[in-house]
């Protein structure tokens, strides 16, 4: 039997609550689709950093190398380890170390979700640049905690880096409607973001069947809201995807319906599976989370492992529940009962 090795990272908070929800659904619809989910469980996360002084030991990212892919929970727990702490010992080395440089955030309505819009119709993919840009890390303080004390953090786009994420939007556009919104602020940002509009045009030119427009970030955050089915793929950069991808999530009814999915094309290295909300450390083990982001993360992970009916599988599941309202209004529906309702679905 074909067998697939899963890291589960649970981290912290409600990231935990709903791995586990995940992990169930996922090793139902391998039994069902014969194949086999190899799980091992790491506890790195804040309370672990708390015991040993890391988030994650030394050889961490060697350790998680020989795994097909990561299913992550949440990272943070800011009352007891700073975020800027806590995110940069785990969630954002995997990412840069595994050059998961395509991070993929899916905006659409499941079904019986009410949205925030009038629009019910749209689907929009986000492809977010996950190793550089203004999340690089390449900065400083000087003078610190006096009067003059400057703080640098500076930008980093390299040509490599702007010309694959945006290949790699034009790819997921032509399975999809064929359209690409390249995101920049090229009329303040003269450096940066004028390459990345250059890169943009240069690299479009091998995908004339593919219709690209150009936004100011500013002018596509409206038109998420405004006119969000006009849009198809949309590829940013760290920091406008990061913002465009709460906003997308907030759109599609909220956090609890927002997946993810970080990933390294070349597939030498594991891929990272994650819902895009945080730990919650108000909710966490309250047992009112809400398990659909992280299943639908789940289901992503199948499809990049290669199970693609086995991931449908789960898609139509959740989307059989929240049909029938179940997980549809936050605090409504315990975790246990949306998971449950998905498992008897796929059962
Ligand atoms: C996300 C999160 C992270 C990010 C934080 C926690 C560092 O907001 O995955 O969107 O900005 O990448
Ligand atoms: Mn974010």
């Amino acid at each position: 039997m074909k067998s697939h090795k899963i890291a589960l990272i649970p981290g912290d908070g409600i990231g935990k609550n709903v791995t586990e929800a995940a992990w169930q659904v996922l090793q139902a619809a391998a039994k069902k689709g014969g194949f086999a989910l190899e799980g091992t469980n790491f506890p790195w996360s804040c309370a672990y950093y708390r015991e040993t002084g890391a988030m994650m030991p030394p050889d961490g990212i060697e350790t998680l190398r020989s795994f097909d892919a990561i299913l992550l929970g949440a990272v943070g727990w800011p009352a007891e380890v700073p975020d800027s702490v806590s995110l940069h010992g785990l969630l954002l080395p995997i990412r840069k170390q595994f050059m998961q440089y395509a991070n993929i955030r899916p905006h659409r309505l499941l079904p019986g979700v009410q949205g925030p819009l009038r629009s019910e119709g749209f689907d929009i993919l986000c492809i977010r640049e996950n190793t550089e840009g203004e999340y690089t890390g390449a900065g400083g303080r000087v003078h610190s905690g006096t009067g003059n004390e400057v703080a640098v953090e500076t930008s980093i786009f390299t040509r490599v880096g702007v010309e694959r994420i945006l290949r790699y939007g034009f790819e997921q556009a032509r399975t999809r409607r064929k359209k690409l919104a390249s995101v920049t602020k090229s009329n303040a940002q003269k450096h940066s973001m004028v390459f990345w509009d250059e890169i943009t045009r240069a690299v479009a030119k091998d995908y004339p069947d593919v219709e690209l427009t150009q936004y100011h970030i500013d002018a596509i955050a409206a038109r998420m809201v405004m006119e969000p089915d006009s849009l198809d793929v949309v590829v940013a950069s760290n920091l406008f995807g990061d913002i465009l991808t709460d906003l997308g999530a907030a759109i599609q009814g909220g956090l609890g319906y927002a997946a993810s999915a970080n990933i390294n094309p070349d597939r030498s290295v594991p891929s990272m599976f994650e819902p895009v909300h945080g730990s919650a450390p108000d909710i966490a083990n309250l047992g009112i989370a809400n398990p659909i982001a992280a299943i639908w993360s789940g289901a992503m992970m199948l499809e990049h492992l290669g199970e693609r009916s086995a991931a449908a599988e789960v898609m139509s599941a959740i989307e059989a529940v929240t049909t029938r309202g179940i997980g549809t209004n936050p605090g409504q529906d315990r975790t246990e009962a949306i998971t449950g309702a998905v498992l008897a679905v796929l059962s």
